[in-house]
């Protein structure tokens, strides 16, 4: 305890307050990164008074750079597939370590990426953080809903197509009907354009639409007693692996009506055009007179 207070006080009184050790104090990352630009990471440090030794960047625990201030070469790459360090554009310093990584594939630059800076002896002190980084091409537009009417009557077929953006991996579609997941039987994944390469440059990246069907036969269920109710259609694009808290799913919601036509024949005799039976006739002779005058004419 006491010996502590001795040490705090000792540092403080040589380093000028109490971060006397190295750490690690702000490292970013994305948590998803699109291949089809460059990848940034950054690494930021206190060394607590010690001697830089190195910063160390690995992938899955395999090291692929190497900034060593007192080394030879002070950039130093491994080979890790799927990870190329642009040198051109990276820069370490005695406190921080920014990389740009470029030429991004699928699924091999995905990883868990550390940052591990070291001192020099006789500390050899660590510390380091790391970032599970996904890259995935989300599409860059909502998938678009196509062919769907405003209004059905009940015994007719509902029928949609729903394409999604472009993306690496082939995005995934998936229908809700009133926030309720379409079965597997009313839906159906249609032929889509092959894939393409990415036309920025990257060429490791081929990128995939996905087009589906939805199939509803309207029978009276929809309606039940009601002379008309309205239905929620929406489709969601979403890659597979990737969290909506990390990347948000992209959608396209559409509202439609459904008519009984049985309903609506039946309404219309009970509830004629502005008037009812309730209602004395000369509520309705302007109503009537208007009709006349049309079929007269
Ligand atoms: C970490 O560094 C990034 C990039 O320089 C900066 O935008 C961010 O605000 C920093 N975060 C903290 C907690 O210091
Ligand atoms: C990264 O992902 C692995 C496996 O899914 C998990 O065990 C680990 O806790 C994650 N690490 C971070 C820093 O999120």
């Amino acid at each position: 305890m006491f010996a502590n207070m001795i040490r705090y006080l000792f540092a403080t009184f040589l380093f000028g307050g109490p971060s006397m050790c190295l750490r690690l104090t702000n490292m970013t990352a994305p948590s998803i990164q699109d291949p089809r630009e460059q990848m940034q990471l950054y690494c930021k440090f206190d060394m607590g008074g010690e001697d830089l030794y190195a910063v160390k960047w690995y992938k899955d625990d395999h090291e692929f750079f190497r900034y060593a201030p007192s080394g030879p070469n002070n950039y130093v790459q491994y080979p890790v597939s799927g990870v190329t360090v642009d040198t051109t554009r990276s820069h370490c310093t005695r406190d921080t370590c920014e990389l740009m990584l470029i030429d991004l594939q699928r699924p091999y630059s995905s990883g868990a990426y550390r940052c591990e800076v070291s001192s020099e002896a006789p500390a050899f002190r660590l510390a380091s953080q790391t970032f599970n980084i996904t890259v995935a091409a989300i599409p860059k537009h909502p998938p678009l809903i196509d062919g769907l009417a405003d209004t059905y009557t009940t015994g007719s077929m509902l029928l949609a197509t729903c394409t999604s953006g472009l993306g690496d991996p082939k995005p995934r579609i998936t229908w809700f009907v009133n926030n309720k997941m379409a079965p597997i039987n009313q839906v159906k994944d249609l032929p889509s354009k092959p894939a393409q390469p990415d036309t920025t440059g990257n060429s490791n990246i081929m990128l995939k639409q996905s087009i589906s069907q939805l199939r509803i036969p309207l029978d009276k269920k929809y309606t039940g007693t009601q002379p008309s109710t309205s239905l929620e259609v929406r489709c969601v694009s979403s890659v597979d692996g990737i969290n909506s808290n990390i990347a948000p799913h992209l959608s396209a919601t559409r509202n439609i009506m459904i008519m009984d036509e049985n309903q609506l024949v039946n309404n219309q005799k009970f509830h004629w055009p502005s008037c009812s039976i309730k209602v004395s006739l000369t509520g309705c002779l302007p109503v009537l007179a208007i009709f006349v005058y049309l079929f007269a004419c």
